[in-house]
């Protein structure tokens, strides 16, 4: 049997959880299709999260609610080629994990076997143990998330930060320590008090990384789209726009349109 050699190192979870010993912060983005996933590597993203935020930024959805596993497992394909150092997680849609262990277990199978991805992603605390231990145990890695989670937007009704009072705190902490006995290598802390979520940080061995969650966590994540600035109707405090592509595009596209209709392009160096 021959071992295929690379010459870069591939993120793992051992490579994650060893940051957090050494207080090495992870960066960690989402990616739904080949070129911006083949940036975000090349950049030396540490993880690269195939979100069912696909939804609102991809599908123009209003909720993460109608994607499915296909999908997702389709995007993860397509980002799987682009990508050589980064972790590759992908999320477990609305309904893909929550109506028996059996059916769950094989689709988080069908994940991993299909797109790619190395590990995968679910929304809940408490209810999902039994699922987390008998993947982590058949050897699929699972990253947990708590908070603000939105494929239970209807039961919120809102997306208004999470776990402010002190009986849903004290559950999230509470969900947080159990996720972490049955074995996720981390956690995806969305939209809570900053201060709950440096302490859930220092009571689990896993990974945090936060969205909307404070700088106490091992690690941050955003949605790419929006923190590129590529989406102007949505502009939340929690995301910090490292660029205005929208901007840059509308001007791009306008610039464009304008050179086409005054016959300017193609120049005859431009043409063959
Ligand atoms: O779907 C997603 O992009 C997410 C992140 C916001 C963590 O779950």
């Amino acid at each position: 049997m021959s071992t295929q050699t690379s010459d870069y190192k591939r993120i793992t979870t051992k490579t994650v959880l060893a940051m957090k010993q050494k207080g090495e912060k992870i960066a960690m983005l989402t990616a739904y299709d080949y070129t911006t996933a083949h940036l975000l590597d090349e950049s030396g993203i540490d993880i690269i999260l195939v979100g069912d935020s696909v939804a609102n930024v991809f599908q123009g959805l209003e909720t993460t609610i109608p994607v499915t596993i296909d999908e997702i497992i389709y995007h993860t394909k397509v980002v799987r080629r682009a990508v050589k150092r980064a972790m590759l997680v992908a999320d477990m849609p609305f309904m893909s994990y929550q109506v028996d262990i059996k059916e769950a277990v094989r689709n988080c199978g069908r994940m991993l076997k299909e797109s790619g991805a190395e590990a995968v992603k679910m929304e809940g605390g408490k209810r999902i143990l039994p699922l987390i231990e008998q993947l982590v145990d058949i050897g699929i890695p699972v990253m947990g998330h708590l908070g603000l989670t939105p494929q239970s937007i209807y039961k919120f009704g809102t997306y208004e930060v999470r776990a402010k009072e002190s009986e849903e705190a004290k559950q999230l902490v509470e969900d947080a320590k159990m996720l972490d006995k049955a074995g996720v290598f981390g956690i995806v802390l969305e939209k809570i008090p900053d201060s709950l979520a440096a302490k859930v940080t220092k009571a689990v061995s896993c990974v945090t990384i936060g969205i909307g969650a404070g700088s106490g966590c091992d690690g941050q994540v955003l949605v790419t789209n929006d923190m590129l600035g590529m989406n102007e109707q949505f502009r939340p405090r929690f995301v910090r726009q490292y660029a205005n592509l929208s901007e840059v595009m509308r001007t791009a596209f306008r610039s464009y349109i304008t050179d086409v209709k005054a016959a300017k392009f193609p120049l005859k160096k431009e043409s063959y």
